[in-house]
């Protein structure tokens, strides 16, 4: 029996973290970096946990903000977590509660993912509609027209999805459900409903995401009856109970795509592992198209070599395998340094070009066009203070001060910390200059204060 606990990871809320992290541009950087688990696998994973009645251990599983969110959330659950590491243990013998706390789901959008699973295994589940990255409208009705076409009575009251079933015997029943959009959340919520529905379920035009299939072959590994995740149709044959289970999450592309953009934007030369290479395969493409190499080295390694000068490309997000809209602002940053004009158009997001003013305070030249960025590139970027809107806005900040002259300072750091597990200790490890100063503060100059080697 695991024992209830605190988790030591904190999670300062946005209006209190008033951390900014200093860079110091134009290093050149050689190494390895070490990719973590995925957080969007993990954050799926956990609430999949809710299915299974027994203990579960997840392995890889990154110290991040919003692991912690989920794992408050699990708690006031009444669920029992203990991590150690990158070991994450969950006992969901005793759900005491059926509804979610507002205050957490509001932090966090994959929060609301817990829906699928808390009504499969209680027929009731009460979730406040989700917070999350401020990056568009980000709605939950296709979660919503699937549970209810597994037979869910669902009324949203007062900001509180309450979805029920009803009956002697609360079951959900399987169900056709097609998807008018490859949602990722929808798809997991309704895989994970569905494990435990009386009879088949198929969800059509699926998310086919990694993270998908990751969530997938976790319930599987518990008994679910699952096929065909990762394509764009999805079998599932519910079970009356599922059991115990230990799993390993798959390694974060996206985080691995961000260090190979890394190594692109400071002309450089970078090794990730492990990695899963054919999740990137969109990330690759366009990194060769603009003239770095990337080389396979291993079956869980990439090499890139950035050049000396890149070109420019054009870049349109899609769901997967079309190129990740969580790799688009991280691609805006090294366009901007790269020859020529680049279009980048996003179309799962609306409201997520926001790093552009941010980019533009540097030297960028972009101007927005409704969703298409057009991104002319320019010689030279230049350090400023600027401030994080959402998470991979933030990366993208990041890689833009790895790359301009002189001092970078970002603020609104949560947002990172929401998705890179110790960024700054893997970027100073392949020899980045930056740092992280708790509480607002001003650092003179590099080479008087910022020694790499001793920066903690
Ligand atoms: C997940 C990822 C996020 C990634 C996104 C797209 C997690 C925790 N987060 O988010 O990092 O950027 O996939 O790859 O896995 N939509 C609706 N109705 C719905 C659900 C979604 O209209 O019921 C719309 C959204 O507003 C958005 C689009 O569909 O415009 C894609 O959203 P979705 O795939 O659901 O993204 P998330 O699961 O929220």
């Amino acid at each position: 029996m695991i024992p209830t606990i605190g988790l030591t990871e904190s999670h300062a809320s946005p209006e209190a973290d008033k951390s900014v992290l200093e860079i110091w541009g134009r290093s050149t950087l050689k190494g390895h970096v070490r990719i973590s688990g995925a957080k969007n696998s993990a954050l799926a994973i956990m609430a999949g946990a809710l299915l299974c009645p027994e203990d579960c251990r997840l392995r890889n599983v990154p110290s991040l903000a919003d692991v912690a969110s989920m794992s408050q959330i699990l708690l006031a659950l009444g669920l029992k977590l203990e991590k150690n590491g990158d070991i994450l243990d969950i006992d969901a013998r005793n759900i005491r509660q059926s509804q979610a706390p507002y205050e957490l789901v509001s932090q966090l959008r994959a929060s609301f993912f817990v829906i699928g699973p808390m009504l499969a295994r209680l027929g009731v589940a009460k979730v406040p509609l989700p917070g999350g990255c401020a990056i568009g409208a980000r709605p939950v009705d296709l979660h919503v027209r699937g549970l209810q076409a597994m037979g869910a009575d669902v009324q949203i009251e007062h900001g509180i999805v309450h979805a029920y079933v009803s009956g002697s015997n609360p079951r959900l029943k399987g169900a056709n459900i097609y998807l008018d959009y490859p949602s990722v959340g929808a798809t997991e919520t309704l895989m994970m409903a569905a494990t435990l529905a009386d009879g088949e379920t198929i969800i059509e035009n699926a998310a086919q995401e990694p993270e998908v299939a990751d969530l997938a072959n976790f319930c599987q590994a518990m008994g679910a009856r699952i096929r065909g995740a990762g394509t764009n149709t999805i079998i599932i044959d519910g079970m009356k109970r599922l059991h115990s289970v230990d799993y390993n999450i798959i390694p974060d592309r996206i985080e691995a795509g961000t260090f190979l953009v890394a190594g692109a934007i400071t002309h450089s030369e970078l090794s990730v592992s492990p990695i899963v290479p054919d999740h990137l395969t969109a990330v690759i493409s366009k990194l060769r198209a603009i003239g770095a190499k990337v080389i396979t080295e291993s079956p869980n390694c990439l090499r890139i070599i950035g050049a000396e000068s890149h070109i420019a490309t054009d870049i349109e997000t899609l769901p997967y395998p079309g190129f990740p809209t969580d790799m688009q602002a991280q691609f805006m940053a090294l366009l901007t340094l790269s020859d020529g004009d680049s279009v980048i158009t996003e179309t799962v997001f609306e409201n997520r070009l926001r790093h552009v003013a941010e980019l533009n305070r540097m030297g960028a030249d972009i101007r927005v066009k409704g969703n298409h960025a057009i991104v002319r590139g320019v010689p030279m970027l230049s350090g400023a203070p600027v401030v994080a809107t959402d998470l991979r806005a933030s990366a993208a900040l990041v890689l833009a001060g790895l790359a301009a002259e002189g001092k970078t300072t970002i603020k609104a750091l949560q947002h990172l910390d929401r998705g890179y597990e110790n960024l700054v200790a893997k970027l100073q490890n392949v020899g980045a200059r930056l740092q992280r100063l708790e509480g607002e503060g001003e650092t003179e100059s590099p080479s008087t204060s910022l020694n790499p080697a001793n920066v903690a």
